[in-house]
């Protein structure tokens, strides 16, 4: 094995923090201002945390999964201690199911609000335990999903290419989760262990997460990073000059479909016709055992000013329309494996994944 690089910089993000007791606030690392600009975003009220989730201040599934479940902690935020608890715990159930609208795909939220909702239907106590209750749990959802990062991420290092390429799309990284992200996690390890690597980074057009942000997180951990156009990795393919694909995932339906950000199907069918490695890398939580086939998943579809507009200004003709799907599902014989916290899984993925996560308790109905 490789030598630990022990002062090889490791990411420092803090993508969701919560701030105070049970009556403090959510500070979010604003993720539209990067990288020209690292500010941070305090909410007080859930509808902060709607508005910053749905405007992309905070984005990636793990990430917004763990804001809206401090985001409704903020529904108590200063309720006296002795409100009655049956009004608590009503506005706990309509504040999950009012952020649970703040985008339709990424079953990361909907697991965490679920998990939060179901504490709060069977509490018994006082206005002030419940809070704290909240909050525990809020904080417990963060912690797992660090915990799952780290996991993900040992898995993955054997699957890096030492002395080669991978090509990566969007970000799941840091910023994407609370802990050293996803598909980025094996590559953080990798680095600290001494294997040497690029990371050729999709801009990924139209909000350009990769090119702000991928290269942003990876760059700072010293990481060799070469941003690319969505449209040249058919051809760094071609050359021989990606031996892996590294990608999140937004939601994993039991067989192995795999909705992540527009542009990954494609590259999939690209790793497959070159021989490429696809590896999806993604926590439990982002499993989606409920949904058969990945046509079940639903797709958010976004204004078209994003696509229109470049810098505020309009790029496209007034009379052209515009088609702005912000995800796509990959069919899962495109996946070479899946990364998880347990392990590797390979094909045939209804079998793997089946065995390996119905274990687990599924908040996500
Ligand atoms: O629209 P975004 O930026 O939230 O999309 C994010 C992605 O598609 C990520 O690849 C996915 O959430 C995995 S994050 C670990």
């Amino acid at each position: 094995m490789p030598p630990l690089c022990i002062n090889a910089p490791m990411v420092q993000v803090e993508t969701v923090k919560w701030t105070g007791g049970p009556d403090g606030v959510l500070d979010l690392l604003d993720q539209r201002l990067l990288p020209e600009c690292v500010e941070r975003l305090e909410c007080q009220t859930p509808h902060q945390v709607y508005e910053a989730i749905r405007t992309l201040a905070v984005r990636g599934a793990p990430a917004i999964g763990v804001a809206a479940a401090y985001g409704v902690c903020l529904a108590l935020r200063n309720k006296p201690a002795d409100a009655p608890l049956e009004e608590s715990k009503a506005l706990t159930a309509q504040t999950a199911l009012y952020l649970a609208a703040s985008r339709p795909t990424a079953v990361n939220l909907f697991t965490a609000l679920n998990r939060i909702r179901d504490l709060a239907q069977t509490f018994e106590g006082s206005t002030a335990q419940l809070k704290v209750a909240l909050l525990n749990e809020a904080n417990a959802i963060n912690c797992q999903e660090q915990q799952m990062c780290r996991d993900i991420g040992r898995h993955g290092v054997p699957l890096v290419p030492d002395g080669g390429a991978v090509l990566t799309h969007c970000n799941a990284g840091a910023l994407a989760t609370t802990g050293i992200g996803t598909a980025l996690a094996p590559l953080y390890l990798a680095h600290r262990q001494g294997i040497r690597f690029t990371v050729y980074a999709d801009e990924t057009r139209p909000l350009l997460q990769g090119a702000r942000l991928t290269a942003w997180e990876l760059t700072q951990a010293g990481i060799r990073t070469v941003v690319v156009c969505d449209s040249m990795a058919a051809t760094l393919m071609q050359a021989g000059r990606i031996q892996a694909v590294f990608v999140g995932a937004d939601r994993i339906a039991a067989n192995g479909d795999t909705a992540n950000k527009i542009g990954t199907l494609g590259l999939s069918i690209l790793a497959r016709h070159f021989g490429v490695p696809f590896y999806v890398a993604a926590p439990s939580s982002t499993f989606d055992l409920s949904i058969a086939a990945g046509s079940a998943i639903p797709i958010e579809q976004r204004h078209a000013d994003e696509i229109r507009c470049l810098n505020d200004k309009q790029i496209t003709p007034p009379q052209a329309e515009v088609y702005n799907p912000a995800f796509d599902v990959t069919d899962a014989q495109n996946i070479t494996a899946f990364i998880t916290e347990h392990g590797i899984l390979r094909p045939p993925f209804s079998t793997s994944i089946a065995q390996t996560l119905s274990q687990q308790k599924v908040h996500n109905e």
